[in-house]
C-alpha cells in the first residue's frame, strides 16, 4: 500500500479502541511513516510491542509496523503519563486533519497556517499541535494524493506541527537526535526528479554529509564578491530587456515570474557553472528558454503535474489496458535522462578545462569533503546540481517577485528604497560591491517579503529515537516534527507591536537597531526562519541576498512600477512554480526620468568559472556579444569604445568582432552589440555614451535597418537636435551598389542623423560596396585609421608589448583541428562526407525545439523539384516545393532562406591543396562566434546561434564536409591576405612573385579582375604553408541565400514553392562554376532536404490588405516568383467569395518557346479573373528585343493616369 520506494512497507491501517478520555470510538490507526534505509534502520524485534505497551495510554496507538526500534529511552518510559501535543482542531474519522488543508488559500500550508495559528486558530501565537494527515500529501494543494491520482489514499500519518521559536530553538540543539529526513511520500515524488542532493537527502544520507563539507565553499563571502560582475552582468541585460519593453512610455509587464526566474537562473548558472543562457534576452526576443532550462523544468513538469493526457494522447489515456503509473514513470525517467545528459556534458566540459574553473562543478571534481575526506561520487553530481538549480534560483525568483508587488503596493517603502538607492550610488550609475553592503533598507525591503510571504513554506525533522519534546512532550522515533514557517512569521507576539500588523508589509522591522530604538525587546532569534535552520540551513543564503538587492539596486532607479488597478496578489503555485508566489504579476512599467544609463555586459562581467568556447566570445541572444576570451586586455589608457554592429547576415557582425580585437590591442576597453542593443538603455538620457567613442558597421536592406538595428533607427530618428552633443563616433556602412536606389542608404542616414543630434564624427562616413572587390581591404585601411583618429582624439597611446600584441592578433574564428581519436567518446555527432544535408536532424537530439520555428533553420523536405525550360534552351530554372515544419509560418511576399554549399569544383580543388581526400576526421567545438557554417552551427539563425544553445558541442567532420559548409571558398583573397601570404611564404621566388601581386596594380590584373580565389592564389604557390583549419579561418563565413517564396499560404501552409535559375559559368580562370545555393537546389531530388527557414526581409513587399486595392506587378525572369505567390493568394481569396481589384502583370523573358515560365498557371489566372491583364515582353523573339519596361510604359500608363484621376495615389513597393 506504501507507494514510496525507500521507505519500509508497512500493513494495512487496524482499528483500535482509544479509551484515554473515555470517548471509545473507532479510528484508523495512524502510521509513522518510517524512514528510509539508510536513515533509521529497523532494529529490536521486540520494540513495536514494547511502544504498543508503553503507549497504551494515549489516545491513539502509534503503531510502527515493519519497523522495531530501540526500547524506550529512560526519559520516555518514566513519564506517567505520557503527553502528547494537542490534535489540531476539525479531526475526522477516516481523513484525519484533512480539512484543515482546505481553506481561502491555494497553497495548503498557508491553509494550515491560517486554520490552526491564524484568527480563531486553536493555537494563536504558537502552539504546538498533533496534526494527522494522509501519507501521500500533493505537495501543493495538500490533496491526500499523487499527480495522477493513483496513489495510496488510505494511511493516515501523525505529525507534530509548530511555529513556536522555541521547538525550533531545540530542534536546532540536538541536531543529531532531530535529523532532516527526505522520505515521505511527497519528498519521494521530488527525489524521483530531483534525486539526493544536498536539499533533497536526509542528514543522515552519506551523500548529503560529503557535499556538505563541499558545497558550501562555492557560497562563500569571498566567493559572492568574486560572483558580483557577472551578477551585475545580468542586471544589465535585465535593465536593457525592460529599457526595450517601456521604450514607448509605460508598458504593462505580463509573466513577472518568467523574468524574475529568467534572471535568477541566469545569474546563478553563470556564476557557479559557468555557463550563460541568455534566458533573459530569449524572454526578451520570445525565444524558448535555453536548453538546461528546459529540459529541468520539463523534467520537474512531467514529475509533479504531468499533463498525462497531452504526453499519450486521448486514445492511449483512455485505454483501460495502459498502464498509466508505468507511462508516468517513463515520462519520468526519459525527462531526467535528458536534464542528466545536459549535466554531464557540462560536468565533461568542465572536466576537460574549457569551462567552469573554480565553480562549483570544478570543486565536485577536485575537492575532498571537509567532514569526511571523500569525493562527491560521480552519480551524485546531477542530483547536487540540479538540487542547486532548483534551490538556487525558484526560490531567490519568487521572493523578488513578492519584493516588488510589496514595493508596488507600498508606495512609501519604494521611495525609501530608492532614496536609500541614490544616497549610497551618489553619482554612479551602477551599485559596486562596496555599496551593495551599505543597502540596508534595500535588504529589508527583501527580507520582509521573504518573512510574509516565506517561499520555503514549511521545513522539517524526523526523530531519530523515541524522545521528549520541550519537556513534555513524547515524540516517536521517526515522528515528524514539521515547522509552518508562514504561521511563525506572522506570530503576534514577535511581528506585532509598534511596527504595525504582522500582516502589514514594513520593512522598518529588518533595520539594524529597529527593535532597540523602538524600546523593544530583541525578538526570538528563531522567530524568523526563511532559509531553514541549523545545519540544514540554506547555503545561498548570502548569494540570494546579494543578487536580489544588485538587481533592485540596479531596477528602482531606473524603472518605476505599479500593479494593474484591483491586483490582489495570491500565493500560487499554479505558474508551474516550486514556491508559492504573486499569481500572475504583471507590472505597469515606466522609465523613470533621469534613470541612469546601464552599460553593455561587459568583459569584467565574466564570472570567474565562465564558459568561454576556446575560440569564440559568447552571442548574446539579442545579438550582444561580450569580447572574445582568447584576447587579453592589453594594459592601456582604458579609454571605452562601444562597437555596434547592424547586421542581417553577419558580415557587419564579423567585422564588428574584427574591430574590437584592434581597438583593444590599442589600449580602448571594448564593447560588442547590436545598434538595438545599445539604446536598449532608453531615449532619456540613455542612449550612446558620451566618454569614449561609439563605432557604427552597419549593413542596409531595401534601404532600411537590418534587423537587429530598427528600434535604433528609429530612436535615432525622434533624437532632438543636440541631444547626442558629446558623443564621438565613426560609422563603416556595407551594401551592394545593386540597390541602385537605396545603396548605403541606412549607413547614411545613421551618419546624418547622428551629426544632426549633435555628435561628432572621428571620420568620415566609409563605405564599402560588396559587388565590388576589395571590402575586406577598405574595411581593414577604415579600422585602421579609426584607431588612430580615436587615440589622437582622446590623447592617449596605443600600449605596446605582449599583452597588446596579444588582445590585437586575430583569432581563429572556427574551433577545427584534426580528429583525434582520444576525443572519440565525446563527439555528439559525426557530419559525414558530400551532401549530409541531415545536419540539423542530427542536432536537432541535441536541441530540442518548439514553438519559434521560423527562428531556426530546419531541414526542408523536397515535396517536388521539376524543370521549367526546356532541356535545349541552356539554361535552367527549376520551381521547387518544399513541405514546412510544423509551426513554420510565412506569408506571400516572404522569402525562403536557404544554406548553400559549395561549389564542387572549388571544394575538390581545396582538397587537392591540402593533399586530402575528404574523408579525413576533424573535430569541429561549436563556438557561438566560429562563424563556421552559419548554417550549422554558429549561425542558426541569429539569435539563438547554436554555440549559445550548445557551447562547446563536439562534432566530427570530415574535410570534404568542413570545406563545404563552413567558409566561402570563392571569396578573392584581400590585398592585406596576399601581403600576409607573401611574408609567410619560405620560398624567395614565391615570396617576390606574391609581393608582387599584393602591390596595388599586381593585385588588380592578378587577383581582383581575374576573381581569383583563395585556394587557386595557394594552388599556385606552394610552398606556402596550410591547413585546412588554416583555410578554413582565412576566409568569411559562407552566407545564405534568399529565395522569393512563389506561393502563397492559403493554398496550403505547410509547403511552399521557390522559383530557382540556376547559376552556371566558367571563371576567367577556367573553373566551372555552379552556384552554390542555386546548384545545390536544382541538384537536390525530391524526398531529400535543403536547411532553410523563412524569413521577412525589412520590407513592404506585400499586396494591399484590401484586395480592391488595384496593383501593377513587374517581375521579369525569376522575378515572377514573388508575383506567383501573390497570384495565388488573390486566386484563393476569389475563391473565398472576395472581391479583386484589377492587377496587371508584366513578365518579361527571352522567347516563348524558350523561357515562358509559368504560361499555363499565368494565362489560368487570367482567364480566372486573378489578373485583368497579362503582359509578356519577349526579348528575343522578334526582330527587336522588347524589355518588360517598354510593355510597361506602353499599357500601364492609360491604365494608371485613368486610376490616378479617379483620385488613386501611387505606392511604389520595390523587391530587393
Ligand atoms: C531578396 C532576394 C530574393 C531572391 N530571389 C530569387 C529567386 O526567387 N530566384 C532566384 O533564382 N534567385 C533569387 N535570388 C538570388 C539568389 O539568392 C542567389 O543569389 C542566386 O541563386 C545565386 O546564388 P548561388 O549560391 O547559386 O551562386 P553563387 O555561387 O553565389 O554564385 C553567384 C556569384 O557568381 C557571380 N556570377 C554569376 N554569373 C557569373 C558569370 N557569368 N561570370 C562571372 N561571375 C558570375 C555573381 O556575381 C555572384 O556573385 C534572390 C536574391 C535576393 C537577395
Ligand atoms: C530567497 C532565497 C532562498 C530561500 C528563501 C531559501 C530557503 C532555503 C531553505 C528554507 C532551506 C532549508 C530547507 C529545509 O530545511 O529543508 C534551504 C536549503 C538550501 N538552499 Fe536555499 N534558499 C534561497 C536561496 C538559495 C540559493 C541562491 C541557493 C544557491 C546555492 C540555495 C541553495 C540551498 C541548498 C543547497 C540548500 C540545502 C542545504 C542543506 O540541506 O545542506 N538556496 N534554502
Ligand atoms: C534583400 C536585400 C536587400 C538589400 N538592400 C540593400 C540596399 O537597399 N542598399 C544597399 O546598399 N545594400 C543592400 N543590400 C546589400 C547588403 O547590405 C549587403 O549584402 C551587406 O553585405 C549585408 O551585410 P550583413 O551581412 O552585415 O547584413 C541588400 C541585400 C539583400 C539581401
Amino acid at each position: 500500500m506504501c507507494r514510496c520506494t525507500s521507505a519500509l512497507v508497512f500493513p494495512s491501517s487496524r482499528e483500535v479502541s482509544p479509551s484515554v478520555n473515555g470517548h471509545a470510538k473507532k479510528q484508523p490507526v495512524n502510521i509513522f511513516l518510517q524512514s528510509s534505509k539508510e536513515e533509521l534502520r529497523p532494529e529490536d524485534p521486540a520494540a513495536a510491542q514494547t511502544l504498543e505497551a508503553a503507549s497504551s495510554g494515549a489516545q491513539k496507538l502509534v503503531l510502527l509496523v515493519a519497523t522495531t526500534g530501540a526500547p524506550l529511552s529512560d526519559a520516555v518510559s518514566k513519564l506517567p503519563p505520557l503527553q502528547q501535543p494537542p490534535y489540531a482542531p476539525w479531526q475526522l474519522p477516516v481523513i484525519g486533519h484533512a480539512l484543515l488543508t482546505r481553506g481561502k488559500n491555494e497553497h495548503f500550508v498557508h491553509n494550515l497556517a491560517h486554520n490552526i495559528w491564524g484568527d480563531g486558530g486553536l493555537a494563536r501565537n504558537g502552539g504546538t499541535v498533533r496534526v494527522s494527515l494522509p501519507t501521500d500529501l500533493d505537495f501543493e494543494t495538500g490533496a491526500p494524493e499523487g499527480p495522477e491520482g493513483w496513489d495510496d489514499k488510505a494511511a493516515l500519518v501523525e505529525t507534530i506541527m509548530t511555529c513556536d521559536p522555541d521547538v525550533i530553538a531545540e530542534l536546532i540543539a540536538r541536531e543529531a537526535e532531530f535529523p532532516k529526513c527526505w522520505n515521505r511520500g511527497p519528498q519521494n515524488v521530488v527525489a524521483r526528479m530531483a534525486g539526493n542532493g544536498l536539499f533533497t537527502s536526509g542528514t543522515r544520507d552519506p551523500d548529503w554529509q560529503t557535499a556538505h563539507g563541499i558545497l558550501p565553499r562555492a557560497f562563500n563571502a569571498l566567493k559572492i564578491r568574486s560572483y558580483y560582475p557577472a551578477i551585475l552582468d545580468k542586471c544589465r541585460v535585465y535593465m536593457h530587456a525592460w529599457d526595450k519593453r517601456a521604450a514607448g512610455g509605460e508598458a504593462l509587464i505580463g509573466g513577472i515570474h518568467e523574468w524574475m526566474s529568467a534572471f535568477t537562473a541566469d545569474a546563478i548558472v553563470k556564476c557557479i557553472i559557468g555557463l550563460d543562457m541568455h534566458n533573459i534576452e530569449r524572454l526578451q526576443t520570445g525565444e524558448e528558454a535555453h536548453l538546461f532550462m528546459r529540459t529541468y523544468r520539463r523534467a520537474n513538469r512531467v514529475n509533479m503535474r504531468p499533463d498525462l493526457k497531452a504526453e499519450l494522447g486521448a486514445a492511449k489515456y483512455y485505454n483501460p489496458l495502459v498502464d498509466k503509473k508505468a507511462e508516468h514513470m517513463r515520462l519520468v525517467a526519459e525527462a531526467r535522462r535528458n536534464t542528466e545528459e545536459v549535466i554531464f556534458d557540462l560536468v565533461e566540459r568542465t572536466r576537460r578545462g574549457e569551462m567552469g574553473e573554480g565553480g562549483m562543478i570544478h570543486m565536485m571534481l577536485h575537492d575532498k569533503s571537509a567532514t569526511n575526506g571523500e569525493y562527491i561520487r560521480y552519480r551524485n553530481f546531477y542530483p547536487q546540481l540540479i538540487n542547486v538549480m532548483v534551490a538556487g534560483h525558484e526560490t531567490t525568483s519568487a521572493t523578488l517577485s513578492w519584493t516588488l508587488y510589496f514595493l508596488a503596493k507600498n508606495p512609501t517603502c519604494m521611495e525609501k528604497a530608492l532614496a536609500e538607492i541614490r544616497d549610497v550610488l551618489g553619482d554612479a550609475a551602477e551599485p559596486t560591491v562596496d555599496h551593495i553592503a551599505k543597502l540596508h533598507y534595500v535588504e529589508a525591503c527583501f527580507r520582509e517579503a521573504l518573512r510574509i510571504q516565506p517561499v520555503a513554506v514549511a521545513t522539517a525533522r524526523d526523530a531519530a529515537a523515541d524522545t521528549v519534546l520541550q519537556g513534555k512532550w513524547l515524540v516517536r522515533r521517526g515522528q515528524r516534527v514539521a515547522v509552518n514557517l508562514v504561521a511563525l512569521h506572522r506570530r503576534e507576539d514577535q511581528w506585532g507591536g509598534p511596527f504595525g500588523d504582522p500582516l502589514e508589509y514594513n520593512p522598518d522591522r529588518f533595520m539594524p537597531g529597529a527593535y532597540e530604538k523602538a524600546g523593544l525587546p530583541p525578538r526570538h532569534p528563531q522567530a524568523y526562519a526563511p532559509w531553514g535552520f541549523g545545519v540544514r540551513a540554506c547555503i545561498g543564503q548570502l548569494f540570494a541576498l546579494w543578487e536580489a538587492k544588485t538587481f533592485l539596486a540596479m531596477l528602482l532607479p531606473r524603472f518605476h512600477f505599479r500593479t494593474p488597478v484591483g491586483y490582489v496578489a495570491v500565493a500560487s503555485q499554479r505558474e508551474l512554480s516550486i514556491s508559492p508566489l504573486p499569481y500572475q504579476l504583471s507590472l505597469h512599467v515606466r522609465r523613470r526620468e533621469g534613470a541612469p544609463a546601464t552599460s553593455l555586459p561587459s568583459d569584467e562581467a565574466q564570472p570567474p568559472a565562465a564558459a568561454r568556447t576556446a575560440q569564440g566570445g559568447q552571442k548574446q541572444a539579442n545579438g550582444a556579444t561580450t569580447a572574445p576570451a582568447a584576447a587579453p586586455a592589453a594594459a592601456g589608457h582604458s579609454t571605452p569604445l562601444q562597437v555596434l554592429f547592424g547586421s542581417n547576415s553577419g558580415m557587419c557582425e564579423d567585422f564588428a568582432q574584427q574591430l574590437a580585437a584592434k581597438v583593444r590591442g590599442a589600449g580602448f576597453t571594448v564593447t560588442v552589440g547590436s545598434l538595438d542593443l545599445a539604446i536598449a538603455g532608453g531615449g532619456g538620457s540613455g542612449g550612446l555614451p558620451t566618454t569614449g567613442a561609439v563605432a557604427v558597421l552597419t549593413s542596409t536592406y531595401n534601404g532600411m535597418p537590418p534587423d537587429n538595428a530598427v528600434a535604433f533607427s528609429k530612436w535615432l530618428g525622434a533624437a532632438a537636435p543636440g541631444s547626442q552633443a558629446g558623443v564621438r563616433y565613426a560609422v563603416f556602412g556595407v551594401g551592394n551598389s545593386q540597390w541602385a536606389a537605396t545603396f548605403q542608404a541606412f549607413p547614411k542616414r545613421v551618419d546624418g542623423l547622428l551629426t544632426a543630434a549633435g555628435a561628432a564624427a572621428l571620420l568620415p562616413l566609409s563605405s564599402v560596396d560588396v559587388d565590388q572587390a576589395g571590402v575586406t581591404d577598405a574595411f581593414d585601411e577604415w579600422s585602421d585609421s579609426l584607431v588612430a583618429a580615436a587615440l589622437s582624439a582622446f590623447g592617449v597611446a596605443s600600449p605596446t608589448g605582449a599583452a597588446a600584441a596579444a588582445a590585437a592578433a586575430p583569432r581563429p574564428r572556427v574551433d577545427i583541428r584534426p580528429f583525434d581519436e582520444s576525443n572519440g567518446g565525446e563527439i555528439a555527432f559525426e557530419l559525414t562526407g558530400p551532401g549530409d544535408l541531415d545536419v540539423l536532424t542530427k542536432m536537432r537530439g541535441h536541441i530540442p525545439t518548439n514553438g519559434n520555428t521560423n527562428s531556426f533553420l530546419h531541414p526542408l523536405k523536397v515535396l517536388e523539384s521539376r524543370q521549367l525550360l526546356p532541356a535545349d534552351s541552356g539554361r535552367a530554372t527549376a520551381h521547387v516545393e518544399l513541405e514546412l515544419p510544423e509551426g513554420m509560418t510565412y506569408s506571400a511576399g516572404d522569402h525562403l532562406e536557404v544554406v548553400p554549399v559549395n561549389c564542387p569544383s572549388l571544394v575538390e580543388a581545396a582538397l587537392q591543396l591540402l593533399g586530402l581526400r575528404g574523408d579525413e576526421p576533424f573535430l569541429w567545438t561549436a563556438g557561438s562566434k566560429d562563424g563556421a557554417a552559419r548554417g550549422i552551427g554558429s549561425g542558426l539563425k541569429p539569435p539563438p546561434a547554436l554555440g549559445d544553445l550548445m557551447p562547446g558541442l563536439k562534432i566530427k567532420v570530415h574535410a570534404r564536409g568542413a570545406l563545404q559548409w563552413f567558409v566561402d571558398l570563392s571569396t578573392v583573397p584581400s590585398r592585406k591576405l596576399v601581403a600576409q601570404l607573401a611574408e609567410a611564404c619560405p620560398c624567395p621566388p614565391e615570396a617576390a612573385a606574391l609581393r608582387r601581386l599584393a602591390s596595388e596594380e599586381g593585385y588588380s590584373a592578378g587577383v581582383s579582375g581575374p576573381k581569383l580565389t583563395l585556394v587557386e592564389l595557394l594552388s599556385r604557390f606552394r610552398s606556402v604553408p596550410t591547413s585546412l583549419p588554416e583555410l578554413v579561418n582565412a576566409l568569411p563565413r559562407l552566407a545564405p541565400r534568399y529565395y522569393s517564396i512563389s506561393s502563397s499560404p492559403r493554398a496550403d501552409p505547410r509547403r511552399c514553392s521557390i522559383t530557382v535559375g540556376l547559376v552556371a559559368f566558367t571563371t576567367p580562370t577556367g573553373r566551372p562554376h555552379r552556384g552554390a545555393s542555386s546548384g545545390l537546389i536544382h541538384s537536390q531530388p525530391v524526398g531529400r532536404h535543403l536547411l532553410g527557414t523563412v524569413r521577412c526581409l525589412q520590407s513592404t513587399f506585400k499586396l494591399p490588405k484590401d484586395p480592391t486595392t488595384p496593383i501593377i506587378m513587374i517581375g521579369p525572369g525569376t522575378g515572377l516568383a514573388p508575383m506567383c505567390g501573390f497570384m495565388q493568394e488573390r486566386a484563393a481569396l476569389l475563391q473565398g467569395g472576395a472581391q479583386l481589384g484589377p492587377a496587371l502583370l508584366f513578365f518579361g523573358c527571352r522567347s516563348a518557346g524558350e523561357d515562358y515560365i509559368y504560361r499555363d498557371t499565368l494565362e489560368g489566372h487570367l482567364a480566372a479573373g486573378v489578373i485583368s491583364g497579362l503582359h509578356v515582353a519577349f526579348s528575343r523573339d522578334g526582330p527587336s528585343k522588347v524589355y518588360v519596361q517598354v510593355g510597361c510604359e506602353a499599357s500601364a500608363q492609360n491604365w494608371m493616369g485613368s486610376l490616378l484621376e479617379a483620385g488613386r495615389y501611387l505606392e511604389d513597393v520595390w523587391a530587393g
